[in-house]
């Protein structure tokens, strides 16, 4: 048995991958605020977590339940995809509150910081492939007025996977980790941006342009490529794989 924990899979792209996921050789852990009846009943070898990120200091009690449910003598694989992010605040600096500074770099780097500390932790002593995919964006380099919470947390991603990599080496036991950059594609994220007004920001409105060239790819498409990354022989250990869709 294969176990994948997945966060953010009551929509758009963690729902994508955990649907491409379900088969009866894997047990899927899945984890967000809102629970996704769909998958649920999609899957008869499921848990489902409702978690909120945003409480990072209670990962390491998640993860220790978590763990409960993988049967670790006869595990095959276990892999975790940092996948939960939110785009909030997009707006100026100055216009951000602090509390959704904190919300956006709690969710989108403390936490996948903290999932895979413990996931490290937890496994580093078992003699089978552990692998870890942090869904970074291109906003890490490809920089935009009021995205700078979101791309200051995306490039961290990137630093601590790269830093991480190289802590673990190559060892065999060693867990692997990659970020990846996968695409635009037409999610509630891109919608999102799409109703944000950018007058204050005084930049063109790409997230509308892309959507009406037709542009953003689809979860589904998008999914099977990262479990394509996940599973492969082209997941090399501490890269940030920016060009998942050339
Ligand atoms: N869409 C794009 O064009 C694009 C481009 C580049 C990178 N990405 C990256 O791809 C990943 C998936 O994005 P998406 O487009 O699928 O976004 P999405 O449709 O907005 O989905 C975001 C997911 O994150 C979860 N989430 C948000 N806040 C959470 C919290 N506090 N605790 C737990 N889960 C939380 C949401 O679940 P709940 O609200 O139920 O908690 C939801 O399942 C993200 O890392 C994003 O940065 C997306």
């Amino acid at each position: 048995m294969k176990y994948f924990m997945i966060t953010g899979t009551s929509r758009g792209l963690g729902e994508a991958m955990a649907l491409k996921l379900i088969s009866p050789d894997h047990h899927l852990i899945c984890i967000s605020r809102t629970k996704n009846d769909n998958l649920i009943a999609a899957s008869s070898s499921l848990d489902y977590y409702e978690f909120d990120l945003r409480n990072v200091n209670e990962i390491e009690a998640l993860m220790d339940q978590v763990f409960q449910k993988i049967d670790l003598a006869n595990a095959e694989g276990i892999y975790l995809i940092n996948n939960a992010a939110v785009l909030t605040p997009f707006s100026r600096i100055e216009q951000a509150t602090s509390q959704e500074l904190m919300d956006n770099l709690h969710i989108n780097l403390l936490a996948p910081i903290a999932l895979t500390s413990s996931f490290i932790g937890l496994t580093q002593h078992l003699p089978l492939e552990k692998r870890i995919l942090n869904i970074s964006s291109a906003s890490a380099k490809q920089l935009l007025p009021g995205m700078s919470a979101y791309s200051a947390a995306k490039a961290g991603l990137d630093i601590f996977s790269t830093c991480v990599g190289l802590e673990q080496g190559t060892e065999s036991t060693a867990v692997k980790i990659v970020s990846v950059y996968p695409g635009m594609i037409d999610t509630g994220l891109q919608e999102q941006a799409r109703n944000t007004s950018t007058e204050a920001l005084n930049t063109p409105d790409i997230f509308k342009m892309v959507k009406d060239r037709g542009m953003l790819t689809s979860p589904h498409a998008t999914a099977d490529k990262l479990i394509s990354l996940l599973l492969g022989s082209s997941f090399h250990q501490g890269t940030v794989v920016e060009d998942l869709l050339s």
